[in-house]
């Protein structure tokens, strides 16, 4: 039986990644595959769950990484893996770049340590494709803050952590090339859509 494909969204909040999470899938679809679109953290009704803490809590850093990885083990175990198998494609809004990127690069949390959850909880598995939508950060900011009235924990970051929040994202774009396509995110949405579409063919 076929395997199908991971495909997964990444950029600092307000980069603009939400508003093509649908073009993506009816691209998907249109293409012939069956698609589970979800999200992290979240896309279980556990996760969700995790979702709400992790967004409104304060915590220590390991406590948010690890809740984190536990969210994203049940997403795993219950929707992602046997999506795959079943050869049904998975589209993800974040996914493991994130927590290299925010708990990494923004909250200081050794890649080591990200990176030995990684293996245990991920166990080889990767996306197939990455989008990173790229933005500076001070455009980012203006956008998000006019499109959401209660930002939650993270959106309550200040510019410096969403620097290095960036960074980490664009550093880990070189590192893995092949999989994380870089998004300009000031591109208009119609520039950005022949991007995309070019890329999801190539898979
Ligand atoms: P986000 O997709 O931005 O939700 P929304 O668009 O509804 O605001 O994700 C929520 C936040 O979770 C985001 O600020 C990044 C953060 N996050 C991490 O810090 N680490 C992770 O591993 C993941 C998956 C998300």
């Amino acid at each position: 039986m076929s395997h199908g494909k991971f495909i997964t969204l990444e950029g600092v909040d307000g980069a603009g990644k939400s508003s093509h999470v649908e073009w993506i899938a009816e691209r998907l679809r249109a293409q012939g595959h069956t698609l589970v679109v979800t999200r992290e953290p979240g896309g279980t009704p556990l996760g969700e769950k995790l979702r709400d803490l992790l967004l409104s809590e304060s915590m220590h850093l390991e406590t948010e990484t690890l809740l984190m990885f536990a969210a994203r083990r049940e997403h795993l175990a219950q929707l992602i893996v046997p999506a795959l198998a079943r050869g049904d494609w998975v589209l993800s809004d974040r996914f493991t770049d994130a927590s290299f990127a925010y708990q990494g690069g923004g909250r200081g949390l050794a890649g080591q340590r990200i990176s030995e959850l990684e293996n245990w909880v991920q166990q080889g598995l990767q996306p197939d494709m990455t989008f990173f939508f790229d933005l500076p950060v001070e455009i980012a900011r203006q956008r998000l803050t006019a499109s959401t009235a209660n930002p939650d924990r993270f959106e309550k970051e200040d510019v410096a952590f969403f620097n290095r929040v960036r960074k980490a994202y664009q550093n880990r774009a070189e590192a893995f090339e092949n999989r994380i396509k870089v998004i300009d995110s000031s591109k208009s949405i119609e520039q950005i859509r022949v991007i995309l579409g070019k890329c999801l063919l190539s898979i």
